[in-house]
């Protein structure tokens, strides 16, 4: 009700200012802001593991060019589980703390590779002087023969987006995680259906789907209102996208950060995003509006994430994978909580039957 979020007690808008997202994932794995020596490890450990295994590219191959890059992202994570046998196992072995390194390095080598791949463009290797976001930035957008221009507001802005994704609580992704890694999965085969539970327009895809929706009305000539109109029609097959929540019956804390931010974005960037006018425009609209205050519907953290990721120049396909790569420290934790628990048992939701309890088997010739 109050629109509250912290991380391991630490609220959002702290982290936001004060932190970045290798440091928060720490937090959110470990329980506790790392010591200096605690955040060099980690960030060796991330730059040890940044390289995919290089058999792993011939699978890129096979994907069709126009494949989600949400597909291949969950197809490769489990993928590459293959390529270290120690993965395999599910719990936490003496090789965790390695194996999320792995997990959260690799994840943003192989969603940089995938769009790559997609556009048809030559795979871009990380370079080992990159810190986490420039590297991602760079294996995207470099060439084979030109650098990326890493400016340190579009660094700093992709990094955010990453840290207030990191964690928040039993999401669908999440639950999913807890649900495969109570079979005692392993931490790849669990996090990679956290990717498809994620994908959903409703849950992460919900970033993808709000630029789409204001590209629409943009193109439709209209200021807003008609959509904000067929939005409230439950026959219209609308919604208004990037809007509610089940848990904030409140602005999301995320959602304030990451307004402030775009416009701090675009304007440093000198960009002037008809979007983000409309973006506006429909949140005023909405909030003023009894349908949306009634059920109180308030900007989610989708609203206006994708469009600084627009201005950052990622690919609308790409915005669901950038909530992936950002929310892995929160399905790692998750993980862990459930792989350190000796008593954790198996997840298994009992199901109510509502059809004939006893029935026998017609032949095809009887049937109707
Ligand atoms: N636009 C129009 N009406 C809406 C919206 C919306 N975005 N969201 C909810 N409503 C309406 C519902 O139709 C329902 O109306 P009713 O009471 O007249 O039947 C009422 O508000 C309550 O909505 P529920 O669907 O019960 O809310 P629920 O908690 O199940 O769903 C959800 C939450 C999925 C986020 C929903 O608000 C939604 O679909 N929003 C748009 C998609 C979106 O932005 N998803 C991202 C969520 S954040 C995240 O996952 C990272």
């Amino acid at each position: 009700e109050q629109g509250i979020l912290r991380y391991r007690g630490i609220p959002i808008e702290e982290l936001a200012e004060k932190s970045t997202f290798v440091e928060t994932a720490y937090l959110i794995i470990y329980g506790h802001l790392p010591d200096r020596n605690e955040l060099k490890n980690f960030s060796d450990l991330l730059t040890e593991h940044q390289n995919i295994h290089e058999d792993m590219k011939y699978h890129f191959e096979g994907f069709p060019s126009t494949s989600h890059p949400m597909a291949i992202l969950s197809a490769m994570i489990n993928a590459s589980g293959c390529f270290d046998l120690t993965l395999m196992k599910g719990g936490c072995s003496s090789q965790f703390d390695s194996h999320v390194a792995q997990l959260i390095s690799q994840v943003r080598t192989i969603a940089a590779f995938s769009y790559r791949k997609s556009h048809g463009l030559p795979i871009i290797y990380p370079k080992k002087a990159y810190k986490y976001t420039a590297n991602f930035l760079h294996m995207l957008f470099s060439q084979p023969y030109e650098d990326y221009e890493l400016k340190p507001e579009v660094v700093r802005a992709l990094d955010l987006i990453f840290l207030l994704h990191a964690d928040h609580e039993q999401n669908c992704s999440t639950a999913t995680v807890r649900m495969v890694a109570s079979s005692q999965a392993n931490l790849y085969a669990s996090c990679a259906a956290g990717v498809c539970a994620l994908w959903g327009p409703l849950h992460g895809g919900a970033n993808q789907a709000v630029v789409e929706m204001l590209v629409d009305i943009h193109k439709s000539g209209d200021d807003g209102s008609k959509f904000i109109t067929a939005a409230k029609d439950k026959n219209s097959g609308k919604k208004l996208m990037g809007f509610g929540h089940r848990v904030y019956k409140n602005y999301d804390p995320r959602a304030k950060i990451i307004k402030k931010a775009c416009d701090e974005v675009l304007g440093s960037l000198d960009i002037n995003d008809p979007l983000l006018e409309i973006a506006k425009k429909l949140e005023e609209a909405a909030l003023r509006d009894s349908y949306f205050v009634e059920r109180k519907l308030y900007p989610n953290v989708d609203f206006y994430s994708g469009i600084i990721m627009r201005a950052l120049g990622i690919p609308v396909e790409m915005f669901t994978v950038i909530f992936a790569i950002g929310r892995m420290p929160g399905w790692i934790a998750n993980y862990k909580e459930i792989a350190d628990d000796t008593k954790s048992r198996i997840s298994r939701p009992r199901q109510v039957y509502m059809g004939e309890p006893l029935n026998t088997y017609v032949p095809m010739s009887k049937r109707k």
